[in-house]
Formats: structure tokens, sequence, C-alpha cells
């Protein structure tokens, strides 16, 4: 007990009244050398000292600390609290009420960290969404100028402007219908339709809705040998069509001319499944990969390419495939060519 310096209020009055009471009785004794003298006055000096210190500590002490507790957890305390405060608290001794303290500011700091960091990626979304639409309303208001201006009587430069015009009106709409999607995923407003489906079933699918594309810059889509074998995956199908809708068409965009887009599926140990695609197109440097999937990221060499894009496909993929618990990750090398994989539950 004396070398416990975690005393509760109680264990602290109990060892000062000990020791007052001893001291008292002590010097009792030294005038009348009589135990039962020295018994009577320890007996008694010991519970008034402990009663008066343990009224005194419980006052200006422990009623403070229980107020401290109630501040903490500024809700209306519940029956576990109630009973923490009535039976836990009073033996808690100062040090331990310290701990508790750093472990709440602690609490609170991560939790005014993450409210920040919150706050930095809202402004940061606003300023890259005012910028992304800012682009396209201009030129489209440039153009109309132009046409104002007169090259509407020249029937050939009005239609490049209209043209234009369009070009820009469709990238709006398709900038608005990303934030669509990634807001419907953030607020969850679409949960997941989960079941069982053949993964390479839907790869052949998007790579038929994509075949006019393909075959304009002639690229070559394939299975690698030994990854027809049909693989069952349980994912909700229309967002994983998203996904690999998203991916393929970006092997498609930046990969090059003649090129080759090819299709992986592995079934792991772990009841996973790994889907790559993979293109021989330009490659991605090295720094631009950790920050592929964020929001409105793409390379200044796509940006420069004009080859359309919101930026937004990537975040989507991960939005999507972190919905089902699993990861996604990007393998490049420049003038060799990108790989795309990610993996999803075989079974349910
Ligand atoms: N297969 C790929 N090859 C080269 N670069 C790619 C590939 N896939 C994605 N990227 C790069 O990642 C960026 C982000 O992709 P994404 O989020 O789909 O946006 P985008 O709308 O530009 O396609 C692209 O702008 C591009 O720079
Ligand atoms: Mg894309």
């Amino acid at each position: 007990m004396f070398k416990d310096k975690n005393l509760s209020p109680k264990q602290l009055a109990a060892l000062t009244a000990l020791l007052l009471s001893s001291l008292i009785a002590i010097s009792v004794f030294v005038w009348f050398p009589d135990w039962k003298v020295l018994l009577a006055y320890f007996l008694a000096c010991f519970v008034a000292i402990y009663f008066i210190l343990d009224q005194i500590l419980d006052h200006f002490v422990y009623r403070k600390i229980k107020l401290i507790y109630k501040l903490i957890s500024q809700t209306k305390a519940s029956k576990r609290e109630e009973a923490y405060q009535k039976y836990i608290l009073p033996k808690k001794g100062i040090d331990e009420v310290r701990e508790d303290v750093e472990e709440w500011a602690e609490q609170k700091f991560e939790e005014i960290k993450k409210l920040q960091s919150n706050e930095e990626f809202r402004k940061e979304f606003l300023q890259n969404l005012s910028h992304e639409i800012k682009t396209p309303i201009f030129s489209i208001q440039g153009y109309l100028e132009i046409l104002g201006d007169g090259a509407i009587e020249n029937t050939s430069s009005a239609l490049k402007y209209i043209n234009k015009s369009q070009a820009n009106v469709q990238r709006l709409v398709q900038l608005v219908n990303d934030i669509d999607i990634i807001t419907n995923l953030e607020i969850n407003k679409e949960p997941l339709l989960k079941h069982q489906f053949i993964i390479q079933d839907t790869i052949r699918d998007v790579v038929n809705n994509l075949s006019l594309k393909l075959e304009q810059k002639n690229v070559q889509f394939s299975f690698k040998k030994g990854c027809e074998n049909p693989i069952q995956v349980f994912a909700d199908k229309n967002k994983i069509y998203q996904v690999l809708s998203n991916i393929i068409t970006n092997a498609l965009k930046y990969g090059k001319q003649d090129g080759e887009i090819i299709a992986s599926v592995y079934l792991l140990e772990d009841k996973k499944v790994l889907i790559e695609i993979s293109d021989n197109g330009a490659g991605i440097a090295e720094e631009h990969i950790p920050r592929l999937f964020e929001r409105f990221y793409r390379t200044d060499d796509a940006r420069s390419r004009e080859v359309g894009g919101t930026g937004l496909g990537l975040a989507i993929c991960k939005h999507i495939i972190e919905a089902h618990g699993e990861s996604i990750q990007v393998r490049s090398k420049i003038n060799v060519g990108t790989t795309v994989g990610f993996t999803l539950p075989s079974k349910g």
C-alpha cells in the first residue's frame, strides 16, 4: 500500500488516519503506559480521522473529479455510466483519472484532426469542381461569341464552332454524371446488390460494348492464356460492369494505336478472385501512381492529350471496389504499359 502511488481517495484517508492515529496513540502511551488506553485511543482516533478525511476528500476532490467525468462524457449518463460513477470511479486513483483525461484528450485531438482533413478535402473538391466546370463553360461562351460576331454567316466555320460547343456540352454532361455517381456511392443511396456471376462474361460484355472504339484504334482484346475458364465472383454485377468499363476505356484511351489489351482472371487461395486489365500503352510515371485514385487527378499527359475524361473514373472504381471490402491497385512502366488489378470475393 505504501509503495502504491496510485491511491484512491478512500485508501488515502485510511493511510493518513493510520499514520496520525498511530502517532497520537504512541504519544499517549508515553504518558499512560497502558495497552488498553493505547488501543482505545488508536481506534477512536483512526475512526474519527478516517471519517473526517473521507468526507473532506469526497467533498473537495472526488465530487470535482465526478464533474470532470460528466464533462468528458458530455451526454446524459447512461445506466452503464451511472454504475461506473457509483462503483468504479470511487476506486480510481488520481493518476488513473489523469490517464483517463489524457486518453480523452488524445481521442478529441484525433477527431479534430479528422474534421480538419475532411474540411481540407471538401475545399479541394469544390476548387477542382469549379475549375473543371469553368473550362468547358468558358469555351462554349467563347464559341458563341465568335458565332455571334459573324462566324455564323459562314456555314463551314459555324459548323466547326457548333461542333466544338457540343463537345464541351458533352464534357459537362459527363462531369455531372460522374459526380452524380460518386455522390450516390458516398451517401450509400444504392446499396450493393450482390449475387454470383461469371466475371469473364462481364468483361466480354464491356469489350463488346466498346468494340467500335477498339476497331477505330485497331486495338486487339484477348484473355491471357489459361484465364478463359469461367470463374464466379460474388459482387454487384452492374457496379462491377461500371468498374471494368472505366478501366478498359482507360486502357483504350491511354493505350497506343494498334495496341493490345489483355484481361486475366485468377482464383486466389483465400476465396478471392484477382482481375487484371493490362495495356501496352504509354504507361504512367511512378510519381503519379499513388495519386491516380484521387478525384479529378489526371496526369499532365492525359490533360494535354484532350481525350476527354473527367479524372473521376478511377475514384469511382476505388469507391465501388472498397464498398465490396476489396482493393484495387495500379502497376505501370513508362513505354511498357499499365496494369490495373482488383480483387473480388469468389463466394457469398
Ligand atoms: N491505362 C492507363 N494508361 C495510362 N494512364 C492511365 C491509364 N489509366 C489511367 N491513367 C491515368 O490516370 C488518370 C486518371 O484516370 P481516370 O480517373 O479514369 O480519369 P480520366 O477521366 O482522365 O480517364 C488518367 O487521366 C490518366 O492520366
Ligand atoms: Mg477514365
